[in-house]
């Protein structure tokens, strides 16, 4: 029973923390730490009820449930996730047109930026560690706020042509809905690149 429902949270936890973007040793863990949590409760449990009966499956589903609880708000003091920086912009590339622009900030700005606006969960862990992941390997790859002259991206067209950025989780459950651009918008976004310098296209 035990075995039955850890297993089955793992696989919720794994397929949330995808969808969430949750780094998958990150949501194993905490999926473990409620397991553990659990376990630990129902052994202590049994031992004062002299172990005469078997836990009943409603009992077990209660104290994963509240081991969940437990977890979810003791990671909240872990300090990661909770900076959120917006380093000075230093220097943007010179978009071709304001619309470029516009269609950049509402697409990519959220992670490729230091403009980035820290949506209210962004404080509440887990979400909050997979944001502030997004946003440092977001702008690891490329950020447009520090774009440097005489700089060269042959990813960004590429990227946008493939439907690879934004990411799946950044607009999942109705999030971010601007970030959804349709297909003119691309094909704006797109040609305007193509227009900026610095934006070159990847022919291999
Ligand atoms: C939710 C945050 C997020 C948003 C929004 C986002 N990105 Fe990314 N981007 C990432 C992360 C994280 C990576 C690095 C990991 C990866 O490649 O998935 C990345 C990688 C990239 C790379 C490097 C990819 C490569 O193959 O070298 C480019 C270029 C890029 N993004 C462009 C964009 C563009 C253009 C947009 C808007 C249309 C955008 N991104 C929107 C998070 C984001």
């Amino acid at each position: 029973m035990v075995l039955l429902t850890s297993l089955a949270l793992l696989a919720i936890g794994l397929v949330g923390g995808a969808v969430i973007g949750l780094h998958p040793a990150i949501t194993v863990l905490l999926v473990a730490a409620v397991v553990v949590t659990s376990i630990v409760s129902l052994v202590r449990s049994g031992r004062r009820r002299g172990d005469a009966q078997r836990p009943s499956a409603t009992g077990t589903i209660a104290r994963f449930g509240l081991s969940a609880i437990v977890v979810l708000t003791v990671i909240q003091v872990v300090p990661y996730g909770r900076e959120h920086s917006n380093p000075p912009v230093a220097m943007e590339p010179a978009w071709s047109t304001p619309e470029t622009r516009e269609l950049m900030v509402r697409a990519c700005f959220g992670c490729h930026s230091n403009e980035v606006m820290w949506p209210t969960y962004s404080n509440i862990a887990p979400f909050s560690w997979a944001v502030t992941q997004h946003v440092q390997e977001g702008r690891d790859e490329i950020n447009y706020s520090e774009f440097g002259s005489g700089k060269e991206d042959d990813d960004t067209i590429e990227t946008i042509l493939e439907g690879d950025m934004p990411p799946g989780y950044y607009t999942v459950f109705g999030l971010h809905p601007e970030a959804n651009l349709t297909g003119t918008e691309v094909d704006a976004l797109v040609a305007g690149l193509r227009d900026t310098p610095g934006f070159v296209e990847d022919d291999g």
